[in-house]
């Protein structure tokens, strides 16, 4: 039998804390009118003191998985898309097993950046193939306020925090979205563009200062450059061999790190804007859970239905990108 790959309804969870353009504007030389005009976004919200990234993803599991009315006793996996783990060790999956009280569980996290969610897919789909009892809990969760050098006013004014939540399985219910295609991809040629510190390549002896290398670090114009390009030609691909147009598709839901990104790979595309998702502006750019905190959203407000195809698209570090095809 064909494993068919199905998401239960995704859950979201962000941190209470906002961070305003003006905010901004009071420890770093910028403003309101530069960063809207230049990328859309108005505020984003940051983690607590006390807060990690796992906090996020256990408070957006525990909804997903009372969404999909499942017991973490039922779950076989937990994988975590992150680019910034609570610590190099133990994994947020792990972490979100024991709070969750998961059985034994296959547990592990991956890191391809901003396009975690993509990824993740291809990975539950291929979990599906070996294994169609399955029942994987996907979790994109993100902290990346926790690497922004805030003096550095040419990223730290992009990012935020954010988790979301589902359940992947080969189940019919209600309310699911099914997995039609995904596409994955990188050019590792390019792994300097964007970095993200903190890791073993970061020798700081305790009590010893943390270099700029600790920090997220990012050649925007370069980067920009390059998601315009793959973005487009990754969708063009997926459509084309899902004898598809862009017509056919009733929701786009780009990577939101950008608002002039968003409407090039728009327009490039002929996407009619009506159907282009956009919630940059309240979040920034959330890593990997950017396109489903905006699928989340999305279903709230109404604007996926049942039978509605969604094209997603992300690019990040590594550099990664890719797309999806999703049925409602
Ligand atoms: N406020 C005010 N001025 C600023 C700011 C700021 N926050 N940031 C940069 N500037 C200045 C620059 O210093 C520069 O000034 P100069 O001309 O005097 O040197 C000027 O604005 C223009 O700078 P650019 O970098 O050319 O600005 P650009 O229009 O390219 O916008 C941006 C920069 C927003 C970063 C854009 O290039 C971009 O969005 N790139 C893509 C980034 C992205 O989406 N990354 C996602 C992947 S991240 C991941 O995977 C974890």
């Amino acid at each position: 039998m064909k494993a068919q790959c199905r998401l239960s309804p995704i859950y979201a969870r962000t941190p209470e804390d906002i961070i305003t353009n003006d905010d901004l504007a009071t420890i770093t030389d910028t403003s309101d009118a530069w960063i809207v005009s230049r990328t859309g976004i108005r505020e984003r919200c940051k983690l607590a003191a006390d807060e990690n990234a796992s906090d996020l993803g256990l408070a957006a599991s525990r909804r997903a998985l009372d969404g999909a009315g499942l017991d973490a006793q039922e779950l076989t996996h937990i994988i975590t898309a992150t680019c910034t783990q609570d610590e190099l060790s133990p994994s947020i999956a792990c972490i979100l097993a024991g709070g969750l009280g998961a059985g034994p569980v296959m547990a592990f996290d991956f890191n391809a950046a901003c396009s975690g969610f993509l990824y993740g897919l291809s990975l539950v789909r291929a979990i599906l193939v070996e294994n169609l009892q399955a029942r994987i809990l996907f979790v994109c969760a993100e902290a990346l306020t926790r690497r922004l050098n805030w003096t550095d006013r040419s990223t730290c004014v992009l990012f935020g925090d954010g988790a979301s939540a589902c359940v992947c399985s080969g189940e019919s219910r209600a309310g699911d979205a099914v997995l039609e295609d995904v596409i994955c991809q990188s050019d590792g040629a390019l792994n300097r563009l964007i970095t993200v510190g903190g890791g073993t390549s970061c020798a700081y002896a305790p009590g010893q200062a943390v270099g700029p290398e600790f920090f997220l670090s990012m050649n925007g114009r370069e980067t920009y450059r390059h998601a315009v390009r793959r973005m487009t030609d990754v969708c063009a691909h997926i459509l084309e061999r899902n004898g598809l147009r862009m017509k056919d598709v009733d929701l786009f839901v780009p990577h939101q790190a950008n608002i002039r990104i968003i409407e090039a790979v728009g327009n490039r595309l002929g996407a009619d804007s009506g159907r282009v998702f956009t919630n940059v502006e309240r979040y920034g750019n959330t890593s990997s859970a950017s396109i489903p905190l905006a699928l989340a959203q999305a279903r709230e407000e109404g604007r996926v239905e049942p039978g509605c195809r969604v094209l997603a698209t992300a690019f990040g570090a590594g550099l990664t990108w890719g797309a999806a095809l999703l049925r409602f």
